[in-house]
């Protein structure tokens, strides 16, 4: 199928296929959500590599060429390394597009919140500073974030949580280093007094002067279909198709 893909654990990728779906109303682009796997933040590097050469390996065998990895513990961790094993695909990791955003990269100090995963590579530290080696980047792991919001926790679940990780952090401006987070904003917002940053909209601009491809538009879960549909009427007031999948483990490729 000709259509842009977009890959996450779960509902951080919805966010971004939500967005580019808005922005882009008569493009294809196809949801592959790894729930059967998620979260991915906890994961070892190992076991990450092998989750993100095998989702790939499935968007291949879709026929599907270019993919948006809309997940930000397979670019900190993997993408460079895996990407030659795709060499006929177009794989896109988020880190970049992230971290090089104006306000980031003008700030004094950056606080980067995250998964255990992505934080462990001081993939943002590194890249932030490297253009701005006067700005001082704080990496902080939230790692009960993720499954509190795919497990739809209440307001008040997430709140009790975050307040004590996020209140102490004083910097300009926050890297929300995670897809899932935006889903967050406003108790993030609540808590810290400086600019919030996401991965939305540099993904967004990425294809803003090309042609892309037409068509219908996809969402898949490795797990349970109607429980992702239950998520996004919750979470995005929407009703969307939501069809099973699986991922088999791309052999080929195993080390
Ligand atoms: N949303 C993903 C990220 O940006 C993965 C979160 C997870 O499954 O732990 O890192």
């Amino acid at each position: 199928m000709n259509a842009i893909g977009i890959l996450d654990s779960g509902l951080g990728g919805y966010t971004i296929f939500n967005a580019l779906h808005r922005a882009y109303p008569d493009a294809s682009f196809v949801f592959l959500a790894d729930q059967a796997n998620a979260p991915y933040g906890d994961k070892s590097r190992d076991e990450i590599r092998s989750i993100a050469i095998n989702a790939i390996a499935w968007f291949e065998t879709q026929g599907i060429t270019e993919v948006v990895v809309a997940c930000n513990t397979i670019s900190a961790q993997v993408l460079p390394e895996i990407k030659p094993l795709f060499p006929t695909m177009t794989l896109t990791g988020i880190i970049e597009l992230t971290a090089h955003q104006e306000a980031v990269l003008s700030a004094k100090s950056v606080a980067v919140i995250a998964t255990t995963g992505t934080t462990r590579t001081q993939a943002y530290p590194i890249t932030i500073t490297a253009i701005n080696p006067q700005s001082s980047v704080e990496g902080v792991a939230l790692p009960q974030l993720v499954p509190l919001i795919e497990g739809l926790a209440d307001r008040q679940a997430i709140e009790a949580y975050l307040e004590p990780l996020i209140n102490p952090l004083k910097a300009d401006v926050m890297v929300l280093a995670c897809t899932h987070y935006p889903l967050v904003h406003e108790t993030l917002q609540r808590y810290f007094n400086g600019t919030l940053v996401d991965s939305i909209d540099p993904i967004v601009s990425l294809f803003a002067d090309r042609v892309l491809p037409q068509g219908e538009c996809r969402v898949y879960t490795t797990k349970n279909p109607d429980y992702l549909k239950h998520q996004i009427e919750v979470l995005f007031q929407s009703s969307v198709e939501v069809a099973l999948t699986s991922v088999p483990h791309a052999n080929c490729f195993s080390q």
